[in-house]
């Protein structure tokens, strides 16, 4: 089969279209043919070592994508040849070949069928993002309380535009970052209520004034870097704040003091966490909640097979929703 090989840990440059072995189902997996694979930050980052997981070489990224099952390993009965089906977050693309290939071996466990009327774009690249933020907003016990405040940093992203429609589905007030004029203007259109630029120097107090007189409570911060500090200050009692990435590197100073008087909590966020029982079952509440406010994921662009360094690119300079290529 054809696939992207990553042959050292040198980054994404460096990955080499080429030929590789076909995918054979072990017991419990099927092999797909791959129609779609969408790309996530964590493979630039695994592709340059920075990563805790260091798979043998070559490897091949991909952890999000939907294809055709052409084979099914013993006792899978969850699906069978023929089948058009998404992938769940699962070890493909991780230490396991991923989905920037014809063909991927995955654990039946972790495949599900389209939820209805989604089209192959809009299923391929949601279920990681959506996943992490599924676990970003509910991970301080359960649901937020309706007419609670939520600030998502780089809420263009893919992350960030889960997190801004999951917020609406739990009826958050939505505040979203961005430093683009357009992809604010999208932003609004997607039901955030209040969207700024997180390098105004007045964010804080703009932040505040649109909440007055409540302050944030949970916010999901894929940004991390010089922003994290003002992110804590906008915080309200008992706030909380997601870690789930840190697109802007390490927070260059922070002062612990800043968590005491109002009881703020920060709690880390894993993807990689969820067992594949797990994975469905927040899938499946994902797809009902985006059903009943009328939303589905957002696709920035679609690259094809052989343009897979300039779909990294694109992700690089920062996408409104997800980055995809077509496989075949
Ligand atoms: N912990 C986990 O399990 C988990 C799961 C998924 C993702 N992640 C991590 O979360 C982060 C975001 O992932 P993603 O898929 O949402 O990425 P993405 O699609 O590339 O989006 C990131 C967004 O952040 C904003 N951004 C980027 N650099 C920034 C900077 N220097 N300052 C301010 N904003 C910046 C950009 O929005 P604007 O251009 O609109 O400002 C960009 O669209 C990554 O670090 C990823 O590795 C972690």
């Amino acid at each position: 089969m054809r696939a992207w090989l990553m042959d050292s840990y040198d980054g994404v440059a460096k990955l080499r279209l080429g030929e590789a072995a076909d995918p054979v189902a072990a017991p419990g997996q099927v092999v797909l043919a791959v129609k779609l694979a969408a790309l996530n930050p964590a493979d630039a980052f695994l592709a340059q070592a920075q990563y805790p997981a260091k798979p043998a070489l070559p490897h091949i990224l991909g952890r999000d994508g939907v294809g055709t099952v052409i084979s099914a390993g013993e006792g899978v009965a969850n699906v069978r040849a023929g089948d058009t089906v998404g992938l769940l977050r699962c070890n493909a693309g991780v230490e396991e070949w991923g989905t920037l290939a014809e063909k991927v071996a995955v654990p039946a466990a972790s495949v599900t069928t389209l939820p209805a009327g989604w089209s192959e774009e809009e299923m391929a690249g949601a279920p990681l993002v959506f996943l992490a933020a599924w676990q970003a907003l509910v991970q301080w016990g359960g649901l937020p309380p309706q007419g609670q405040a939520l600030l998502v940093t780089g809420a263009s992203g893919g992350v960030g535009v889960a997190s801004v429609l999951l917020g609406k589905s739990m009826g958050l007030t939505v505040v979203a970052l961005s430093r683009s004029a357009d992809k604010s203007k999208r932003l609004l259109e997607l039901g955030a209520d209040f969207v700024f630029d997180p390098s105004s120097p007045a964010l804080r107090k703009d932040i505040l004034a649109a909440l007055a007189p409540r302050k944030v409570d949970l916010v999901v911060d894929s940004v991390g870097g010089a922003l994290f500090n003002q992110v804590i200050a906008t915080l309200g009692y008992a706030g909380r704040v997601s870690v789930v990435g840190r697109s802007a590197g390490p927070v260059p100073e922070f002062n612990t003091a800043t968590l005491f008087f109002r009881r703020n909590r920060i709690g880390g966020v894993s993807v990689g966490d969820y067992t594949p029982e797990g994975s469905q079952a927040a899938w499946a509440e994902i797809v009902r909640r985006l059903e009943a406010i009328g939303r589905r994921p957002v696709v920035d662009q679609v690259f094809a097979f052989d343009r897979v360094k300039d779909a990294f690119a694109r992700l690089a300079e920062g996408p409104m929703g997800k980055v995809l290529v077509r496989v075949s």
